[in-house]
């Protein structure tokens, strides 16, 4: 039957595709569990955590809601401008100590892109009062998704998301990502030239002009590029080589993801700056926040200078009581240690997906991973014609009708991506996988690939 979006205009959708008559629109209304319920009362296992955001699935909202209202009650607002309220200092703190860098500094925001501009503005700041006011630049990496706000759309390494909206405020280089498929050199070299190509880009534009280096731990659009060994500690040392400041975007990777509450720290990372938001609720509110090291934060303290940016709604005290209690349950029901028991688990489920033909890779760390889809026994890329009929045509619809919230995805090569609840069971993984490779099967067959390997080889 499905539901008209009537007035509503949808993120990132071909709205008008939605009019009646045309796609069926999801439209859930109810969460429990890993599990999401539509209006029509279908029930779907949320591979995706919604958009990698609920990390605790959909069962806590009875806790959030009485944290929530004794705040309302309390003190239903008051800004982070010049003023603070309990709630913001706690959570700030708490962040401070769990972060991956010394004496970390807290900026709350109301979301990603909001976070990764804050750190921007900070770094400025930074070079600003250190006496560098030219680093002006920055370093991100191909297809990488750092949000859409001008600012963040500048380090995004999207074309077709950039095109239509003029010059980036912030110039920016785009280097390789860290893909490893269809690579043939091993890990060391590859790690090496990724490590070269970025030493280059800094000698070309002059490396007293570049004020930061925005990476994600392990990087989200393209799917789940997981970096080689060592390129974190390149990075760090190129960074500190040059004077640049190293940004962790953890909009994804951090609050769990990865089964640590920083994803970086997995990698050996050591960054300057780290940016969260999605699941530092756990979607139970929108909120985010740029971590800033003690020494990058440093200037913001001395005399007569003032922090010029600010965000009415970040550190909301009841967004700031909700992430306080998001933490809370992370620890009491050990969900770090969830995803570190699982990870094995749902590595090897997934690693399973090989043998299907349309499945050219599988990778990914946590409970983070990706399928690349592929057209041949080459791993042939599907042209842009197949692309549309396979990931925006068949995949989405066939996913839903398999029970599966999950994401078919081509900002970079063609992956269908899982993310699922940080407190999954092993059973709950599984369905996931099973809904997911019963979808592959048949995408499999949607474009004329035979339903197993050995038939495709020989
Ligand atoms: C790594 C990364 N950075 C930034 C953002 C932007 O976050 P938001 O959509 O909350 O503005 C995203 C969103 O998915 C992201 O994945």
């Amino acid at each position: 039957m499905g539901v008209d979006p009537g007035s509503l205009l949808l993120h990132f959708a071909r709205n008008g595709a939605f009019a009646p008559g045309g796609t069926e629109l999801l439209v859930l209304e109810r969460g429990e569990g890993p599990y999401v319920f539509d209006t029509e009362g279908r029930r779907y296992i949320d591979g995706l955590s919604s958009l990698f955001c609920c990390q605790l699935g959909y069962s806590h909202g009875a806790e959030f809601a009485a944290v929530a209202g004794e705040q309302l009650e309390r003190l239903p607002f008051n800004t982070n401008w010049a003023t603070a309220t309990p709630p913001a200092i706690e959570l700030a703190g708490k962040l401070s100590a769990l972060a991956p860098m010394e004496d970390a500094r807290v900026f709350f925001t109301s979301g990603g892109s909001e976070s990764v501009e804050a750190a921007w503005k900070i770094v400025r700041q930074y070079f600003v009062t250190r006496g560098e006011p030219q680093r002006t630049k920055a370093i991100a990496r191909d297809i990488a998704y750092h949000g859409v706000t001008l600012g963040a759309l500048s380090l995004t390494g999207v074309e077709r998301f950039k095109a239509p909206f003029g010059t980036p405020p912030i110039p920016t280089r785009h280097v390789a990502n860290t893909n490893p498929f269809r690579d043939e050199r091993d890990e060391e070299t590859r790690c090496a030239d990724l490590l070269a190509e970025i030493e280059q880009v800094i000698a070309e534009e002059g490396a007293e002009t570049i004020a930061a280096l925005f990476a994600e731990p392990i990087q989200n659009a393209g799917g789940c590029l997981v970096p080689p060994a060592g390129y974190w500690a390149g990075l760090r040392e190129i960074c500190d080589r040059h004077g640049i400041l190293l940004v962790a975007d953890e909009v994804i990777s951090g609050m769990g993801r990865l089964g640590e509450w920083f994803g970086v720290t997995r990698y050996g990372g050591e960054p300057d700056l780290v940016t969260i938001a999605k699941g530092l609720t756990s979607a139970h509110a929108a909120m985010g926040a740029a971590i800033v090291s003690g020494r990058v934060a440093a200037p913001l303290y001395e005399d007569g200078v003032t922090l010029l940016h600010g965000i009415t709604f970040g550190g909301h005290p009841v967004a700031a009581a909700i992430a306080l209690k998001n933490l809370e349950i992370f620890e009491r029901d050990g969900v770090l240690e969830n995803v570190r028991t699982l990870e094995p688990h749902l590595r090897a489920r997934m690693e399973e997906l090989r043998e299907l033909p349309i499945v050219g890779d599988v990778r990914g760390d946590g409970f983070f991973f990706a399928t690349e889809l592929v057209r041949d026994a080459d791993d042939g890329r599907f042209d842009a014609e197949e692309r549309e009929h396979l990931l925006r045509g068949f995949l989405p619809g066939r996913l839903l009708e398999a029970g599966l919230i999950a994401r078919a995805d081509d900002r970079g090569d063609s992956v269908v991506q899982i993310a699922p609840p940080l407190n999954c069971t092993a059973s709950q993984l599984d369905e996931v996988v099973d809904a997911l490779r019963e979808t592959l099967i048949d995408a499999g067959k949607f474009v004329g690939l035979p339903e197993d390997a050995a038939a495709l080889s020989s």
